[in-house]
C-alpha cells in the first residue's frame, strides 16, 4: 500500500505513547508499509494497544476488501506483523527513521523523553511531537536537533480521520519539512502547514469555538439544543458545539483552555469558562441539550 517515494526515506518509525493516538498512528504507518516499533511505559497499555488495532484492522479490511476476505485478511497479517512494541524506548530510536511522540500533554514529561532519546538516535532521525496544545519549539528546546524537528498533530480517531497538521518550527530544514509532508501524504493523510502557533489550525478555531458556545448557554442567550441544532443546520457542522464538548472530553478543554490563558492572559478567546471548570470538577457529568437553561446532568 506504499504510494510515495517518502517511505524511502522513512521506513522505519518510533511511536512512544500506545494510548489512543499513539495506537492509532502505528496503525496507519504499519498499514502503508512502515516498520513500527509501538513504545510505552506500560506493557499493559501495549497489549491493550495491539488488541485495538487488530480490531481497528479488521474494519479497515472489512471497508477495503469487502469482496475480497482473502486480501483482507493478508492486509491485517502484514500491518500487523509490521509492528514491534517495546519499552526500551533507548533501543528502539537507535535505528529509526522518525519518532512521533504521543506520550501525555504534559511539557516536562515530553522535555525529558526528547532529552534522553537526543544522543541516542542517529544525526538523520526526525524528530515530531503530536501534541496537541503546547508549543512545538518549546518541546524541541532541549534537544540538539531543531531542524530536524516539527510537529505532527493527527485526529482521533487517527485511521478513520483524514487531516495531518504538519508543524514548522522556525529551524525546520526543507528537508525535514518535505519529509514530513511526502511522508503524512504516503500515509494516506491529506496535510496542512502552520507555523507554531497554540492549537494549531484545527483546535486554535475548535477550542475557542466550543468554550464561546458555553459562555452563550451561560449567559442564558440560548439552550444548548438551540445552540447545537443551530450549527448543524445554519452553519452545516455535523456536530453542535455543546455536543463537540461533551465528545471531547471537559478536562481536555479546560486544561487546554488553562495552559493558554496561562501563557497569554490577555487574549479572551482563551479565558476558561466557569461551567467548564464546574463540570470537571464533577467527573462523568455532561452538558446535556433537552433543557432550556443551562443543564448539566450525569451521563
Ligand atoms: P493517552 O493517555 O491515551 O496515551 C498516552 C500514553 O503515553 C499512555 O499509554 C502512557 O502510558 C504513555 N506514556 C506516558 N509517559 C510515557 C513515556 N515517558 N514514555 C512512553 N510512554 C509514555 O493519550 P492520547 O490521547 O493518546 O494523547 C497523546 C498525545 O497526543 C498528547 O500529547 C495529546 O495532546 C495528543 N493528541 C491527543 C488527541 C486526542 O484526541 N486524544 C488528538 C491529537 C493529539
Amino acid at each position: 500500500m506504499a504510494t510515495s517515494s517518502s517511505l524511502n526515506a522513512i521506513k522505519h518509525i518510533t511511536v512512544v505513547g500506545g494510548g489512543l493516538m499513539g495506537s492509532g498512528i502505528a496503525q496507519v504507518a504499519a498499514q502503508s508499509g512502515n516498520r513500527v516499533t509501538l513504545v510505552d511505559i506500560s506493557p499493559d497499555v501495549l497489549k491493550k494497544s495491539q488488541d485495538s488495532i487488530q480490531k481497528s484492522l479488521g474494519r479497515v479490511a472489512k471497508k477495503l476488501y469487502k469482496d475480497n476476505p482473502t486480501e483482507g485478511e493478508k492486509l491485517v497479517k502484514t500491518a500487523l506483523a509490521s509492528i514491534e512494541v517495546s519499552t526500551d524506548l533507548q533501543a528502539a530510536v537507535k535505528t529509526t527513521d522518525l519518532v512521533i511522540e504521543a506520550i501525555v500533554e504534559n511539557l516536562e514529561a515530553k522535555h525529558k523523553l526528547f532529552a534522553s532519546i537526543d544522543d541516542v538516535a542517529p544525526a538523520s532521525t526526525i524528530f515530531a511531537s503530536n501534541t496537541s496544545s503546547l508549543s512545538i519549539g518549546e518541546i524541541a528546546s532541549v534537544t540538539k536537533r531543531k531542524d530536524r524537528f516539527g510537529g505532527l498533530h493527527f485526529f482521533n480517531p487517527v485511521p478513520v480521520m483524514k487531516l495531518l497538521e504538519v508543524i514548522r518550527i522556525p529551524e525546520t530544514s526543507d528537508e525535514t519539512y518535505n519529509t514530513l509532508m511526502e511522508w503524512g501524504k504516503a500515509i494516506g493523510k491529506t496535510c496542512i502547514t502552520c507555523k507554531d502557533t497554540p492549537g494549531f489550525v484545527v483546535n486554535r478555531l475548535l477550542v475557542p469555538y466550543m468554550s464561546e458556545a458555553v459562555r452563550l448557554l451561560e449567559r442564558g442567550d440560548a439552550s444548548a439544543r438551540d445552540i447545537d441544532i443551530a450549527m448543524k443546520l445554519g452553519a452545516g457542522y455535523p456536530m453542535g458545539p455543546i455536543e463537540l464538548a461533551d465528545y471531547v472530553g471537559h478536562d481536555t478543554t479546560k486544561s487546554i483552555l488553562d495552559g493558554w490563558h496561562k501563557k497569554f492572559p490577555d487574549n479572551p478567546v482563551f479565558k476558561p469558562t466557569e461551567t467548564l471548570n464546574k463540570l470537571v470538577k464533577e467527573e462523568n457529568w455532561v452538558l446535556k441539550q433537552e433543557k432550556d437553561s443551562i443543564s448539566i446532568t450525569s451521563s
